[in-house]
């Protein structure tokens, strides 16, 4: 029996809850290394591209999908595309279970950070216990792991038990002005460190010899996993719209937060690292451990009221993760009440539960269990081999679901819902001028079908961009 559905009190309501889900540790943790790896400059400017040409049409298609179904995807895509398309909704309900099994893991290291920052800024710092060591030893405490995916899978639990507006926008309407405050005063301590010209440089320089074809394929999939694209999220946000919010102007605003959030995390960091002569060379080995091995000893060595700004850093992080676990497990939680007529209360335990078993598996796959942790199947034996269920899991989703569900989604957008359909969504007296529909309707039917297509190719033939 389809029961009452909540919605967001305002416009406003929706947009902090939609930029809370696409910021997160997307943002601040993967952003800033892959940026890293590729060597700025030319990367990032490949990677607005990809945001401008294909990440905005598709957020606009999959609000619009939701705003007009009022469905979360499993039954939108059946009512927009035709019965047949409901598995690509069943799609998209399975990969955010499996992204949020990996995602709360490196969710609950925020937290533990942030706890051991708090401790360091009292007592004063270890440095022993911020060595690479230190972290090592920590993602190999099984027991600790549990505890912590497990704290941040109850957080995340309670808030979507709460429902639309006593619970996802009453936290995001919380949390994003204080992760925007303390993302300022950060930005603002990082300019007047002594790094901070050669990070602007290392970011905005236009030095195209050193991008690979490589790296133009991790931007297009960053642009999927950063924005939230893909499984259904902004489709599931979408279906708690009222029909006379803007779904144009909202999805503008959304996608400009989400990628000025990426840059100026991407300047702090840099900012820190370029200020301590041969960090840059030490980075160099080891990017992924940027967050939390490189970032807390700069803090504290290096950065002025250190002893403040990390634990407010790390806090913040734990924010944005949080208003992202909980758009990944809302798109759970709605299936089961769209479409299985049950309570939100029932349904979000069984999905909190069940979820955490894959999250804790997860979090023993970084050394505690042998078993977890060491096999390896995709690029086995090569120099970027995947080793253990947390990396597999993240190959998984970021290189197969997202792009296969985002390339179903622009197909049924562009080519199987009318002109008319989606016209009528788009264009009211609420769109703003800049908005041309016939450019959206050629990237949606066009660019970004046959750019995704470009990266499934690529992944078939073995690159790996996750
Ligand atoms: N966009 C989130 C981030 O950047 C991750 C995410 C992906 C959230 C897909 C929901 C759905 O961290």
């Amino acid at each position: 029996m389809p029961q009452a559905r909540g919605h967001w009190s305002s416009r406003l309501g929706f947009i902090l809850a939609a930029a809370g889900s696409a910021i997160g540790l997307g943002n601040l943790w993967k952003f800033p290394y892959i940026t890293w790896a590729n060597q700025g400059g030319a990367f990032v400017l490949l990677y607005l591209l990809c945001i401008a040409a294909i990440g905005l049409p598709i957020m606009m298609a999959e609000i619009l999908i939701g705003r007009r179904t009022q469905k979360s995807p499993v039954g939108a895509m059946a009512e927009a595309f035709g019965a047949r398309w409901k598995w690509v909704g069943g799609l998209g309900v399975l990969t955010g279970f499996v992204i949020l099994g990996y995602y709360s893991v490196i969710a609950g290291w925020t937290l533990r950070y942030f706890a051991v920052c708090v401790g360091w800024s009292v007592r004063g710092f270890d440095a022993e216990a911020a060595s690479g060591a230190a972290f090592g030893a920590f993602v190999a405490n099984g027991v600790l792991q549990l505890v912590l995916a497990g704290l941040f899978m109850v957080l995340t639990t309670a808030v979507v038990y709460r429902g639309i507006g006593g619970g996802i926008e009453r936290v995001a309407r919380t949390l994003m002005p204080l992760l925007f405050g303390i993302l300022v005063l950060l930005l603002v301590s990082a300019l007047t460190m002594d790094g901070a010209g050669s990070a602007l440089g290392f970011i905005f320089n236009l030095d195209f010899s050193a991008l690979q074809p490589r790296g133009a394929l991790e931007a297009l999939g960053h642009a999927f996993f950063t924005l939230s694209l893909g499984m259904g999220a902004m489709i599931t946000y979408g279906s708690y719209l009222s029909r006379k919010d803007s779904v144009v102007s909202s999805a503008g605003i959304v996608v400009a937060l989400d990628t000025l959030i990426a840059i100026v995390a991407t300047i702090i960091m840099f900012s820190v690292i370029f200020s301590v002569p041969g960090m840059a060379e030490q980075i160099n080995k080891s990017t992924a451990g940027m967050l939390f091995i490189t970032l807390p000893q700069l803090f504290y060595a290096e950065v002025p009221f250190g002893v403040l700004l990390a634990p407010l850093f790390y806090l913040l992080v734990a924010f944005a993760a949080l208003t992202s676990t909980i758009s990944l497990l809302e798109v759970v939680v709605s299936y089961f009440i769209d479409q299985r007529g049950m309570a939100r209360g029932k349904a979000t335990f069984l999905c909190g539960a069940t979820t955490f078993v894959l999250s804790a598996l997860c979090g023993l796959s970084f050394g505690s269990s042998k078993l977890l942790s060491n096999f390896s199947w995709v690029y086995r034996g090569t120099d970027h081999a995947k080793s253990g269920l947390f990396d597999h899991l993240d190959y998984l989703a970021s290189n197969w679901m997202l792009p296969i569900g985002g390339f179903f989604i622009t197909l049924g957008a562009g080519w199987l819902m009318t002109r008319q359909a989606t016209e009528g969504e788009l264009v009211d007296d609420t769109t703003p001028a800049w908005f041309r529909y016939g450019l959206w309707r050629f990237a949606i039917r066009y660019v970004a079908p046959l750019a995704v297509a470009a990266i499934i190719v690529a992944v078939i033939s073995g690159k790996d961009f996750s």
